[in-house]
């Protein structure tokens, strides 16, 4: 990339996930930092067909680090995924004079970003989801966050599910992936555990399960279900045609995604924020920000969107060794 980049713009797009305010508050602040100007566009990819734009300055952004949500709306955009409504986007990017974008989201985000990217627009990605699922970066800001909104909200439920002696299914999110479900299955003492990635077993993996930590002395269950394994739902029902007992059902659903982010994710959406600018800054563009063994790393998104990441199978068993009735299967 030869042009200098003197404007640039951020936007966020797909699910929220906490943290993206302070991923973009970095974005403007380095952005300026470097002699850059920057425009936030709202409603993700969707704003920048419309034309759907705030200027940013660096006192625009001034305390977003500790807010939920995005201040700059997100969306999904049909319209985005056609060829024409990518060409106006294009046209939106020469009429405000956007030298550059950068994107915050998760896989779908990037899909987009690699469209623009070969419309001539230079592009860095940013991953933020709460579902911990893109391929080429360990961490996707607001995954921590989420998982402590998760816990909190099922160590209520355990202090009831105790009291009343009770079998509780806990659905929490994650699109296709379980990463959510297995971190806060592990950190809750979950008595089972059902990820998309590992294919349950019923009666070996929920109810012999129920029944060994019952021999072992419990009196209440903790089954934590990831949404893409299945409905809560339908597992309660079935424990109940099985063994009789009566769960209650639970369904996070959004509420996982709001809140404060926490310091990992702020930490993180910062360094990742600075170092997309940094990267535009340098002439290298076209990339994902991702995290790898500590470090921050860039990614080229064609080769980002091929990478798969596996959900550590390690952490399924050790959920399972730490049963109180595990040592008897
Ligand atoms: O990708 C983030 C996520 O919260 C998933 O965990 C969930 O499946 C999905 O978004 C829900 O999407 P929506 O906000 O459209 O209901």
């Amino acid at each position: 990339m030869d042009k200098k980049i003197k404007r640039i713009a951020v936007l966020t797009s797909g699910g929220d996930a906490p943290g993206m305010n302070a991923a973009v508050r970095a974005v403007v602040r380095t952005a300026h930092a470097n002699g850059m100007e920057c425009i936030g566009i709202r409603r993700g990819w969707q704003g920048l067909i419309t034309s759907d734009f705030t200027t940013l300055q660096r006192e625009s952004v001034g305390h977003i680090l500790n807010r939920g949500g995005t201040i700059l709306y997100t969306a999904r955009s049909e319209d985005f995924m056609s060829e024409k409504g990518r060409l106006k986007a294009v046209a939106t990017c020469k009429m405000l004079g956007i030298d550059a974008v950068v994107a915050i989201g998760g896989d779908g985000t990037f899909r987009g970003a690699l469209e623009l990217s070969r419309l001539g627009v230079p592009v860095v990605g940013i991953p933020a989801t709460i579902d911990n699922d893109v391929g080429c970066t360990n961490y996707t800001i607001g995954f921590d966050t989420a998982c402590n909104t998760a816990i909190e909200c099922i160590d209520r439920l355990r202090d009831t599910m105790q009291s009343h002696e009770r079998c509780s299914v806990v659905e929490v999110m994650g699109r296709n992936a379980g990463f959510l479900a297995l971190y806060v299955g592990i950190a809750v003492g979950a008595t089972a555990v059902l990820v998309p990635e590992h294919e349950t077993d019923f009666q070996k993996d929920v109810i012999e399960r129920i029944q060994e930590s019952r021999l072992a002395g419990n009196t209440h269950f903790m089954i934590v279900v990831a949404e893409g394994a299945g409905s809560a739902v339908e597992f309660g029902k079935k424990i109940e045609e099985a063994i009789g007992i009566s769960p209650r059902v639970t369904v996070l659903g959004h509420i996982q995604r709001g809140g404060s982010p926490n310091a990992r994710d702020r930490e993180t959406a910062t360094r990742m924020g600075y170092y997309a600018v940094q990267a535009l800054a340098e002439g290298r563009s076209n990339c994902i920000i991702g995290t790898q063994e500590g470090g921050i790393v860039e990614i080229p998104i064609e080769e980002a969107l091929q990478m798969k990441k596996h959900l550590q199978m390690d952490r399924y068993k050790i959920m399972e060794t730490m049963q109180l009735g595990s040592a008897m299967r």
